[in-house]
C-alpha cells in the first residue's frame, strides 16, 4: 500500500471532568496499571486526516465489532513517562524519540502515522491537565500510554483506512525491581530479521505470553531472546533490552531489525560514552557469554526499559546450565547508569544531553 498522506492541521477541543477522581486513589499502594488519571486523548484518521482531537473524560471505547484492530491486529503503542522535578515542575523524558518510535511502528503496520508535533502537543497537554497526578514521592512516576488502532468495520485483510490514536495516563509508584531469573529460549522465537520485532507491535507481546508462562512454569522470570534462525545470537527480553559487562568492557546486541530500539538503551550507550566507559554494539553470541562466565570475565547483566530504568539479571540458564552473577551491590555499571539516568529524569544533576522537557 502506498504511505497514508497525512495532513498536519489539528486544533485539540478541551472537555474536562467536572469532578476529578483523585481523592478516591490511594497513592500509596499503587498497582502498575490499574488506576487511570482523569483524562484521555482520543482523535480520529478519517478522509486522509486527524480530526476530533479532543482531550475528555477517561472512559470506554465503541467501537465496530469488525474493526480491523480486533481480527488483524493493527496496532501498535508507545510507553512512557512523566516525572516531577523537586520544584514541582512536570517533565517528560525523550517525548521526541518516542513519537519517531511510535511513527515508525506506524509505518511498519501500515498505519496512518501521528505527526510528531500532534503526539507532542496532545502529550504536553494532558500531562499539564493531569499534572496532579504525577506522584511526587521517589521513584514514582506518571506512565504514558499512546496507542493507535485501525478502527474500519470491513473484514477484508487489507491496511484500515480510518484510525483511533488515544493517550491515557497512570500514576505507578516506585519499581524496585527483584534482581531476575533469565532462560534462553530454545522453542520459540520472539522476532526475526525482516519481521515486526522493531516495531512495538501489539502482536508481538500476545505471541511472547506463552513462552513466558513455560518461562514462568520452569521456575524463570522470563526468557532471552535469541535469534531465530540458529538461537545463537542474543536479542532482548520482555520488555528490556540487554547488556553484559565483560571484563571492562560493556556490550549490548546491535540493533538489527528484530530489536526494539529502547530508548533507555540509547540514553545509557549515550552515558557511557560520556563517561569514557568502553561500549560495543555488536552481535553477541550466548556460547561467548558462556565462555565469559567460565572465565570470570562476565560481570554484570542487566535490561534497560523505561519500567525499571535497569534490572538486574541474577541468573542466566542456558540448556541446562546455570550461570550465577555476582551480587548486585558490587555491580558498578547497572547501578551507576540507573542512578544516573533517575537523577537526570528529576532534575538531581543536570541534563546535559537534552533529553528533558519541563512543562
Ligand atoms: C520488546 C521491548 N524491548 C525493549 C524495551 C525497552 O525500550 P525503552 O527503553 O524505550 O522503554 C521495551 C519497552 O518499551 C520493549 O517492549
Amino acid at each position: 500500500m502506498e504511505r497514508i498522506e497525512v495532513k498536519t492541521q489539528h486544533e485539540i477541543k478541551m472537555n474536562k471532568v467536572n469532578q476529578s477522581r483523585i481523592n478516591e486513589v490511594d497513592f500509596n499502594s499503587l498497582v502498575f496499571g490499574r488506576v487511570f488519571s482523569d483524562h484521555m486523548f482520543t482523535a480520529d484518521f478519517a478522509d486522509g486526516q486527524w480530526q476530533n482531537c479532543e482531550i475528555q473524560p477517561f472512559g470506554n471505547l465503541s467501537m465496530h465489532p469488525a474493526s480491523n484492530v480486533l481480527h488483524y491486529g493493527q496496532a501498535i503503542f508507545e510507553g512512557m513517562k512523566a516525572f516531577k522535578y523537586q520544584d514541582g515542575t512536570p517533565v517528560l523524558f525523550r517525548l521526541e524519540e518516542h513519537a519517531k518510535r511510535f511513527n515508525a511502528s506506524a509505518r511498519r503496520l501500515c498505519m496512518a502515522e501521528v505527526p510528531e508535533e500532534l503526539f507532542c502537543e496532545a502529550i504536553e497537554k494532558i500531562i499539564s491537565l493531569d499534572r496532579n497526578w504525577i506522584p511526587t514521592f521517589e521513584g514514582a512516576s506518571l506512565y504514558i500510554r499512546p496507542f493507535l488502532i485501525g478502527t474500519d468495520g470491513y473484514l477484508g485483510v487489507k491496511p484500515s483506512q480510518t484510525f483511533k490514536f488515544i493517550i491515557f495516563t497512570c500514576p505507578v509508584g516506585p519499581y524496585y525491581p527483584k534482581p531476575v531469573t533469565l532462560v534462553t529460549a530454545e522453542k520459540y522465537v520472539r522476532a526475526v530479521v525482516g519481521g515486526v520485532g522493531e516495531a512495538k507491535a501489539a502482536g508481538n507481546y500476545a505471541a511472547s505470553l506463552l513462552p513466558m508462562r513455560e518461562a514462568n512454569n520452569k521456575g524463570y522470570d522470563q526468557v532471552m531472546w535469541m535469534d531465530a534462525n540458529e538461537f545463537k545470537y542474543i536479542q532482548e527480553v520482555g520488555t528490556m533490552n540487554l547488556f553484559f559487562v565483560i571484563g571492562d568492557k560493556v556490550v549490548t546486541p546491535a540493533i538489527n531489525g528484530a530489536i526494539l530500539k529502547g530508548i533507555t538503551r540509547k540514553s545509557f550507550i549515550d552515558i557511557l560514552k560520556d563517561k569514557g566507559i568502553p561500549v560495543e554494539e555488536r552481535d553477541i553470541t550466548i556460547d561467548e557469554i558462556v565462555e565469559a562466565y567460565k572465565t570470570g570475565e562476565l560481570k554484570e547483566i542487566f535490561g534497560s526499559g523505561t519500567a525499571a530504568v535497569a534490572s538486574h539479571v541474577s541468573e542466566l540458564t542456558h540448556k541446562g546450565y546455570k550461570m550465577v552473577l555476582p551480587p548486585v551491590e558490587e555491580r558498578r555499571i547497572g547501578n551507576m547508569l540507573k542512578r544516573e539516568l533517575n537523577d537526570i529524569r528529576t532534575g538531581v544533576v543536570e541534563d546535559r544531553f537534552g533529553w528533558i522537557k519541563k512543562l
